[in-house]
């Protein structure tokens, strides 16, 4: 009888640790492993959901098995016998939780030391920089030896060199350098099983090394404000091959070149737009901005032309370089003498009256200003 028991204990034991392998090495609740990192994260997370499963059918089987067993039959009236504590019992059931949570605190431990610690000693460096509601990336300046590329000329490229995809050669180490412009976000990767607060006033570190080629998703996982969502949205990670990426990290470079030896450049104003600061009072959707004090930008440049036609302010350009049309000159007149119209339904003397002072706005930074609000709208 004793003997039959114990066989019974142990062959369901079995069963069930079986189960439990077969879930945690079968069962599978994330996307694409995409980075060395996470094979180590997803074999920790079977382990975990195999022990899980294994616990899960001693709890619930044991209920269910008694609920049966032990059901109150037709007429009996009796109380259960009275049961005060089982010492071997309690030992048991607080030995073994106990050597599962060590074994996983260790192995967990382990993987986590690897997720944040660089691949190699010299791992790419990649600046990520989160704001309501956009990422940018931000890379390295390739190496450039002509004698006109001054130190100070670098600054300033290096100034441009960013892009809103995250871009990065396959298995080539990575150390992204995590920064926010406002608030707390949450640069999110799940193909790499990557989650790092993006926290302001300081740099928070991640490490990962993609291994499969392709396109994934990055997103916020911190409620960042109303478009939060959208931080989920508008962004890639977009890993290729070694010579892809250099073809990029190249045009990158060519057009921050381009940007920085040319002030007037829309590109320029893009990143004047946000300095300056236009996006405290406007929405733009190109930059993902959504303030309300002033009229929404987004579709400027077709607004400008409109208001123009209709015989609204306008201001010239300012040398002969700058963009002569109406819709220009009325963007520059809102900028330089924004009273001279004001949009129905907003107020006047919101926006500051002194930018038509070049000791204040520089000129090429108002014409950059123009020519990137002039990219704004229609298509
Ligand atoms: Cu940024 Cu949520």
């Amino acid at each position: 009888m004793k003997l039959s028991r114990i066989a019974i204990v142990l062959i369901v034991g079995a069963v069930f640790v079986a189960i439990g392998i077969w879930v945690g090495s079968t069962v599978n609740v994330f996307p694409t492993a995409a980075s060395a990192e996470a094979s180590s994260v997803d074999r920790l997370f079977g382990f975990m959901l195999a022990i899980a499963t294994v616990v899960f059918l001693i709890v619930e089987g044991g209920i269910i098995y008694s609920i049966i067993r032990f059901r109150k039959r037709k007429g009996d009236e009796s109380d259960g016998a009275p049961i005060h504590g089982n010492t071997a019992l309690e030992i048991t059931w607080t030995t073994i939780p106990a050597i599962i949570v060590f074994v996983l605190s260790i192995y967990s431990y382990q993987v986590f030391v690897q997720t944040r610690t660089p691949g190699n000693d010299a791992p790419l460096q990649v600046g990520v920089i989160g704001a309501q509601f956009k990422w940018s990336f931000r890379y390295p300046l390739p190496a450039d030896d002509r004698p006109e590329v001054t130190d100070e000329l670098r600054e300033k490229i290096r100034g441009f060199m960013s892009d809103p995809d995250l871009h990065l050669p396959v298995n080539v180490p990575v150390q992204a350098n995590i920064e926010s412009l406002d608030v707390i976000h949450a640069f999110y990767v799940p193909v790499f099983r990557i989650k790092e607060d993006a926290i302001p006033g300081r740099v928070t570190t991640a490490f990962f090394t993609p291994s499969v080629i392709g396109e994934f998703q990055v997103n916020c996982a911190e409620l960042c404000g109303a478009g939060h969502g959208a931080m989920s949205l508008s962004n890639r990670v977009i890993i290729q091959e070694q010579a892809d990426y250099d073809r990029f990290i190249q045009a990158l470079y060519a057009r921050a070149y381009e940007a920085a030896t040319n002030p007037r450049l829309p590109e320029v104003g893009r990143q004047l737009f946000m300095q300056y600061p236009c996006a405290n009072c406007h929405a733009n959707r190109d930059l993902g901005t959504t303030a309300v004090l002033g009229p929404d930008l987004s579709d400027i440049a077709v607004q400008a032309a409109k208001f123009a036609a209709e015989g609204a302010a306008q201001v010239g350009p300012t040398d002969e370089n700058a963009t002569d049309s109406p819709a220009a000159n009325y963007i520059r007149a809102s900028i330089v003498n924004p009273n001279g119209h004001i949009v129905p339904g907003y107020p006047a003397n919101l926006m500051p009256q002194n930018y038509g002072d070049p000791n204040i706005m520089p000129r090429d930074h108002l014409e950059a200003l123009v020519n990137y609000l002039l990219t704004l709208g229609g298509q």
